[in-house]
């Protein structure tokens, strides 16, 4: 017997960009984020004599994956399992495909073990993994805040119904890893205290303009928030950028398309790929702009998706 879930990856529009100083994968900062649809993690396991995971068809060691299967024995009955999962879109490049994959991964054991968790402790559990993950469990506009750090819907998927354009600039596996990138910031970015002490303020304009449904007012939040991040990393010791010569042209054409008048603002997260975030009535002049845009391989479309869920 197996279950199958599937999730799809989110965008953080208030990022997170370091954890707490205690065990349970907790971020430093309150985030919040939209769940795409279009690209997915499916994800099915099955009762096994020793675990075994299946990446894309590959057979994968993966630290990240024993240590959460390890910590959920700890608290619950769990067999051996073979885990196979697929991604319809790059893998490890910036495309938050830990999100979705451990949000699917989580669901489908969740199912699969009978553990019985609602979908507010599924989420805790998924954070344990990836602590975007804990997003992905939920469609629409989602955030993930203390005390509990457990992620809640904001606001469903129509609530504003976005268009998100990801323009791909490389499909290579990044080079040093969000957890790696993230203590590297803390222990030695001389902007990391004031990062952490503008995240609540961030958080709170970010979220009344998507109740307000105040396309101007979450553009300049979203993208001052994400180069507040990417000023982090590159003032870390040694510096880090997820940036190549493509992602900064995709910036300045989001730029020329906001002096032109559309509604368009964009966001990066820890890989090359920009994601342009816009109105359904500019899309396509969004997206045909950076089809053009020298570096860029090729464009993705997506809507804002559904949460994490067992395959029929
Ligand atoms: O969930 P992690 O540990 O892979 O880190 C995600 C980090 C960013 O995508 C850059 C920001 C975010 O909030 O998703």
């Amino acid at each position: 017997m197996t279950t199958t879930a599937i999730a799809h990856p989110n965008i953080a529009l208030v990022k997170y960009w370091g954890k707490q100083e205690k065990p349970g994968n907790f971020p430093a900062t309150p985030n919040l984020s939209l769940t795409l649809n279009e690209l997915t993690s499916t994800t099915t396991v099955a009762k096994t004599t020793s675990d075994a995971f299946v990446l894309n068809g590959s057979k994968v060691e993966d630290a990240k994956l024993s240590g959460f299967l390890q910590k959920l024995r700890a608290r619950f009955e769990i067999p051996p399992l073979k885990i196979e999962s697929n991604n319809n879109f790059p893998t490890t490049a910036g495309l938050a495909s830990s999100a979705s994959g451990f949000a699917a991964l989580m669901t489908a054991i969740n199912g699969h073990c009978a553990l019985n968790l609602d979908a507010e402790s599924a989420s805790e559990w998924a954070r344990m993994g990836s602590a975007s993950a804990a997003r992905s469990m939920f469609g629409g506009f989602v955030s993930l805040v203390p005390p509990t750090w457990r992620a809640q819907p904001l606001a469903n998927k129509d609530h504003w119904p976005l268009c998100i354009v990801i323009a791909v600039t490389s499909e290579e596996s990044k080079k040093v890893g969000s957890t790696e990138g993230m203590r590297r910031t803390a222990a030695t970015s001389p902007f990391y205290k004031a990062w952490v002490q503008g995240a609540a303020d961030d958080y709170t304009r970010a979220n009344d303009a998507i109740v307000a449904r105040d396309f101007g007012a979450l553009a300049e939040v979203a993208e001052l928030n994400c180069l507040k991040m990417h000023s982090l990393m590159l003032t870390s010791v040694p510096t880090l950028s997820y940036w190549n010569a493509a992602t900064l042209a995709c910036i300045e054409q989001v730029q020329v398309l906001r002096d032109k008048g559309l509604h368009v603002f964009f966001t990066i997260d820890a890989g090359p790929q920009i994601k342009a975030i816009c109105t359904p009535k500019d899309v396509d002049n969004v997206e045909a702009a950076l089809q053009q845009t020298q570096g860029v391989i090729k464009t993705i479309r997506c809507g804002i998706g559904h949460g994490a869920r067992l395959k029929a």
